[in-house]
């Protein structure tokens, strides 16, 4: 006997790379995923993924509106992306009802309160991310604060990154599967999984050392810390250092670049490759405050 778990993949304001990520995942592959038990004895029912699914237009609408009704309080919903809302909220629509089209604050609001849980997939599903940066034209709003706004408490998991790391959505899903929603003290306060966001990039940095020594590059390709280049792994919560992309090829700052902060809240907050200033630096704050003072 095989447990069928449905699970509907809404896109909001999204450029499809978090499904792109998700497609690139190694252990287990999308085809384990989609056909496979991703646990023993659990199936993902995959009912909606719009770009990945084979069928389209009338036929595919009804069978997420189906998932929504038969399986009401059983299903997970995954959005990508982040919700247009208000008098913009047709900047995305998804399908249509009685010969209108349904936009995606409409849609999101009807899936989400017959969902069994939701996870905000992406930096911009969970915080709002590039859609809603200023001047955010389209009011895009993250999952959260919609939710919050429409007075629906259904369990909410943050899985942030653009794109976030194939793991972090599949490793969330099976420990989902294997044990149940997670306890809160499982999550941080921006509601993502510590076994994957628990960790300062800064802490496992293999530059970390230049750092402590106060070597800094100047230019991209210098050895040293990427510090003066912009780099936000002081402020930013993931386990890149030490999981790597791309099945373990390498990363952000192996390939030579600072972390731009992906997974944050404030990721489209700060200037790309402009050094942080005047930031209390978690963890090593105290250090970096004492140095400078040259104590
Ligand atoms: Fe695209 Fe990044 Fe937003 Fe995902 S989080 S939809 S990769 S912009
Ligand atoms: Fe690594 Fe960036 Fe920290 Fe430097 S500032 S040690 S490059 S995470
Ligand atoms: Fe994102 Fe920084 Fe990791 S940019 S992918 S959190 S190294």
């Amino acid at each position: 006997m095989v447990k069928e778990i449905p699970l509907v993949w809404l896109p909001g304001a999204a450029c499809t790379g978090c499904s792109i990520s998700l497609l690139n995942s190694a252990s287990p592959t999308i085809k384990n995923i989609l056909v496979d038990q991703i646990v023993p004895g659990v199936h993902i029912n995959l009912r909606f993924h719009p770009t990945i699914m084979a069928g389209a237009g009338e036929q595919v609408i009804k069978a997420l509106e189906d998932t929504m009704t038969l399986k009401k309080g059983n299903y997970v919903l995954a959005v990508d992306g982040a919700i247009p809302t208000g008098p913009t909220a047709n900047y995305c629509v998804m399908g249509e009802r009685n010969g209108k089209a349904v936009n995606i604050e409409a849609r999101f609001t009807e899936l989400a309160e017959n969902a069994l849980a939701i996870l905000a997939v992406g930096t911009c599903a969970a915080f709002g991310g590039i859609p809603a940066a200023p001047p955010n034209p389209s009011n895009s709003q993250p999952v959260r604060k919609v939710l919050e706004a429409k007075g629906i408490k259904k369990p909410l998991i943050n899985i942030p990154g653009c794109p976030p790391h194939p793991d972090w959505f599949v490793g969330t899903v099976a420990s989902i599967l294997l044990k149940g929603l997670p306890q809160p003290e499982e999550l941080d306060d921006n509601l993502r999984p510590l076994v994957f966001y628990g960790k300062l990039i800064h802490e496992n940095c293999p530059r970390r050392a230049y750092f402590d020594e106060g070597k800094f590059a100047k230019k991209f390709g210098d050895e040293g810390c990427l510090y003066e280049l912009g780099c936000k792994g002081p402020i930013t919560y993931a386990d890149c250092p030490t999981r790597h992309w791309n099945s373990g090829t390498n990363w952000v700052i192996g390939a030579g670049s600072p972390c731009l902060g992906c997974t944050q809240p404030e990721f489209t907050g700060y200037a790309f490759y402009e050094k942080l200033v005047d930031v209390e630096l978690p963890v090593v704050g105290a250090y970096w405050q004492t140095s400078k003072e040259g104590k």
